[in-house]
């Protein structure tokens, strides 16, 4: 507690007269006149009863004279703050005295009371002086303090703070401000024009909102009183994020392989950025950059996950390997760039393709072993084992396959080739690679064989026999060789020729002729068995090759007889006039051999087998003619009652078909002496009448044959013509000819033409005498047939046995071969 000197103030009066009621304004202002002041200064806040001073010892009054005087406070308002113990003679404490609350921002603070005393009347005045305590913290507005500042915030930067308010005063005043520690702001602490104190955050060091998005921060105001007084507030900084991060690849290179042909879809990769800004900065979008042209179409990366797949058609072929970049990009427009490489991995996708790049076809037959006849070339576009090939063929054909540069093959001949037995072949080249599943393909080639002419003719048989009658028509053909040869066209184009022999002095070819381009032998003249009775020939059947082969064979034709020659009666000898007779004694018996009729035939085989009959005879009883020989004897005893002259005609017969015959008289005469002959033969003289006669038949006939020869040849001469024409208009209508005509056959026989039938059967006989010919093995024989209408030549074949029997059939000579 402070006592001072009551010394009136002018101060402490200019504000009590400031006071509203002037009623007491004037009393007071007389009375100060009277009595003079004291002061107390006392704490703020001090407990109700608390002494503030002795106003009866400091006014130098007594107790009693306050009892008496009733000594009281009176105050200019309504605040009770004091009361007087007029009992003790001191001012207490009446009620809380808050000094913010009574002066504000003023100082010093005080307040005046004024104690008033009656009997007399005295007016004293008290003036008690606040002094501050520090009862009051520094204090601010909000609960916290919240500020958005940019990452990109530059240093230097400043943010105001709100200021704190201290209702002391003085030294309990506010004093000064403090930052919790922290490494980018610092606080500055300025002045307003009117002397109040801020303070600004200053940036320091560069906020980083990846580092620290969010600092907290306490702001502490601290007043000067003892003990200090502080207040805090939190300050909260939250940065603002700015795009200062670009998006990072998390790899600079992504590599991944894939099948080709996968389908659409098929994952591959991932790839993965990172941007360590927040929202929009911090949104990466992925996207394929500095494309080829063509691999968007090939590979599709989504943008939010960043995978890559397949979405077009991979083909390893193509491209083995894709390399592209893939960017990522934030919102903000900062990007990133990285690699991908995608290897492709080949599938056995492509079979080999086959090229026939050259191809010998046809080939000669003679073609040597190992001439190449193609060159294939074989491609697959795989690679490794699917690319790898194996190129075969049908190992029965008579090539082989070599490689001769990688992917070329040579089809090369690995045998002799015989046009004859194949001509021509298809050869299946096939080509496989050694992928899994292998692929393969097959090229067919068609090769013909060409022909050679390594064929000569040949003929069925080494020889041939032909049989032909003789007293056949010039031109009649006679048989037919025929050669074959395998080669082909020109090569096996036969012509047969008629090789220079001679047959008798005579050339070959005076006998016969033969078609070259038919083979048909053709008889250049009439045979006759009796001077030729075969004919050696040598045929040459030539091709058209060059130089033109040839081989020949032997055709031995064969005359046969006819039974053209009657028998020829030997003995007896005929003769016109003299007369022979054979003498027959009367004794002779039974068999007596009277004499033998001997004849012979020029023709051979059955034609020349000679019969004896007895024709006509005087007696027939008494003698016979033995069948085979000719032997006439007596078949019974002469008895003397026969005749001497005995005249038997004998008729000698061949065997032919028709046979022909010839008689022969021959006169017996049975006697035993010859006188007796002389006198009876004399009547064999009538016989000369009788050839008279036959003179004159004789000369009658020739007159006849001689009229039917000239209307023969008007006749013939007539058909000739005719058949001329006839010919001419044949030649116009084109209609197919014989080509070669033996040139007596056309001169001589216009027709050729024999109506009947020669049927001619050789048959094996016992009988040495004649037969020229044995029947061949059975075999098969030729038969020609000459259609005289057509003048065509047709062969067929005829078992030995069945000999054709039809009458109208044109003239057919059937031959049989001869060993
Ligand atoms: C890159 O990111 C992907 C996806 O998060 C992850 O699978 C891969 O392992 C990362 N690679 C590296 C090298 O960190
Ligand atoms: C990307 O992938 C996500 C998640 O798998 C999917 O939902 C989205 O449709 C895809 N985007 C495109 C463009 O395919
Ligand atoms: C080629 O040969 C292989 C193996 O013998 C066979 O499997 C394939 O079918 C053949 N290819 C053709 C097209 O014939």
């Amino acid at each position: 507690m402070v006592v001072q000197s009551s010394q009136p103030s002018g101060l402490a009066w200019r504000w009590f007269c400031k006071d509203s009621r002037q009623v007491f304004l004037v009393l007071l202002c007389f009375a100060k006149l009277s009595f003079g002041q004291i002061r107390y200064s006392i704490p703020e806040e001090m407990k109700k009863g608390s002494l503030i001073g002795n106003v009866a010892q400091d006014l130098a009054l007594d107790l009693k004279r306050l009892r008496l005087g009733r000594a009281r406070i009176v105050t200019g308002n309504n605040n009770q703050y004091t009361e007087l113990k007029t009992d003790k003679g001191i001012l207490v404490v009446n009620e809380r005295i808050d000094r913010e609350q009574l002066c504000g921002d003023v100082t010093p603070c005080s307040f005046s009371l004024e104690m008033i005393l009656e009997n007399p009347i005295e007016l004293h005045r008290i003036v008690v002086e606040v002094i501050d305590v520090n009862d009051n913290s520094p204090t601010f507005q909000s609960n916290g303090l919240d500020f958005e500042i940019s990452e990109s915030a530059v240093i230097g930067a400043r943010f105001v703070l709100e200021s704190a308010e201290d209702f002391d005063v003085g030294v309990n005043d506010l004093h000064q401000y403090e930052l919790s520690s922290n490494d980018n702001f610092a606080l500055k602490h300025l002045s307003n024009p009117d002397g109040s104190k801020y303070v600004e955050m200053v940036l320091q060091k560069p906020l980083d909102r990846e580092a620290q998005s969010r600092l907290s921060l306490k702001l502490i105001a601290v007043d000067g009183g003892t003990p200090q007084r502080s207040g805090t507030v939190n300050v909260h900084v939250t940065v603002l994020d700015v795009n200062d991060n670009a998006p990072i690849f998390n790899k600079t290179t992504y590599r991944a392989s894939v099948n080709e042909n996968a389908q659409i879809g098929t994952y591959i990769t991932t790839v993965n950025a990172r941007d360590s800004d927040s929202g929009p900065n911090g949104k990466i979008t992925y996207g394929l950059s500095k494309m080829k042209a063509g691999i968007g179409e090939i590979f599709v990366i989504n943008d939010s996950t960043g995978v890559i797949s397949v979405s077009g058609n991979i083909d390893f072929e193509k491209d083995k390997k894709y390399e592209f970049r893939v960017e990522a990009k934030d919102q903000g427009g900062l990007t990133d760039t990285s690699q991908v490489i995608i290897e492709i991995a080949d599938v056995n996708d492509n079979a080999p393709v086959l090229n026939v790049m050259s191809f010998t076809n046809p080939v000669p037959e003679d073609t040597p072993i190992g001439s190449t006849i193609a060159v294939i070339n074989i491609k697959d576009t795989d690679s490794g084992r699917n690319g790898n090939i194996r190129c075969f063929m049908d190992k029965s054909l008579p090539f082989k396959i070599e490689m001769s540069f990688t992917n070329y093959y040579n089809l090369i001949t690995n045998s002799d080739f015989d046009r004859e037995i194949v001509s021509e072949y298809s050869i299946a080249v096939n080509a496989t690679d050694l992928g899994t599943p292998s692929l393969s393909s097959t090229t067919i080639l068609h090769l013909k064989i060409s022909d050679v002419n390594d064929n000569a003719p040949r003929f069925g048989e080494t020889s041939f026999s032909a049989f032909v009658i003789e007293n056949n028509s010039p031109g009649m053909s006679i048989f037919t060789v025929l050669a074959q040869d395998p080669d082909w066209n020109q090569n096996a184009r036969i012509s047969y020729l008629l090789e220079d022999s001679q047959t008798s002095g005579n050339p070959d070819s005076s006998y016969v002729s033969i078609n070259s381009e038919t083979g048909v032998l053709y008889a250049a003249r009439s045979f006759d068995y009796e001077q030729i009775k075969a004919l050696q020939l040598v045929v040459k059947a030539q091709d058209g090759g060059s130089p033109p082969l040839s081989s020949n064979v032997i055709v031995k034709i064969l005359i046969q007889d006819q039974n053209d020659n009657a028998p020829q009666v030997l003995y007896p000898v005929q003769t016109g006039g003299s007369l022979v007779a054979e003498m027959v004694p009367r004794s002779v018996g039974v068999g007596y051999l009277v004499t033998k009729v001997v004849a012979v035939d020029v023709d051979s085989g059955q034609n020349a087998w000679l019969s004896y009959k007895l024709q006509k005879a005087t007696d027939r009883a008494l003698f016979e003619v033995g069948l085979q020989n000719g032997e006439i004897r007596t078949i019974r005893q002469v008895t003397d009652k026969d005749a001497v002259k005995q005249r038997l005609t004998v008729i000698v017969e061949d065997n032919g078909q028709p046979s022909r015959s010839a008689t022969v008289i021959v006169n017996v005469a049975v006697a035993d002496s010859f006188p007796e002959v002389l006198s009876e033969f004399t009547d064999f003289t009538h016989d000369k009448e009788y050839n008279d006669n036959l003179t004159f038949y004789l000369v009658l006939a020739l007159a006849v044959v001689s009229f039917l020869f000239i209307t023969c040849l008007v006749v013939i001469i007539s058909v000739k013509i005719y058949r001329w024409r006839q010919s001419r208009i044949l030649y116009h209508s084109s209609l197919p000819v014989i080509p070669y005509y033996p040139p007596r056959y056309s001169d001589t026989l216009g027709t050729g033409t024999l109506q009947h039938v020669y049927n001619y059967e050789v048959c094996r006989t016992t009988d040495s005498r004649k037969s020229d010919c044995k029947v061949g093995n059975a075999g098969s024989q030729n038969v020609l047939i000459m259609d005289p209408s057509s003048t065509g030549t047709m062969q067929r074949m005829q078992s030995e046995k069945s000999i054709l029997d039809e009458p109208d059939s044109p003239l057919e000579v059937s031959s049989i071969r001869c060993d």
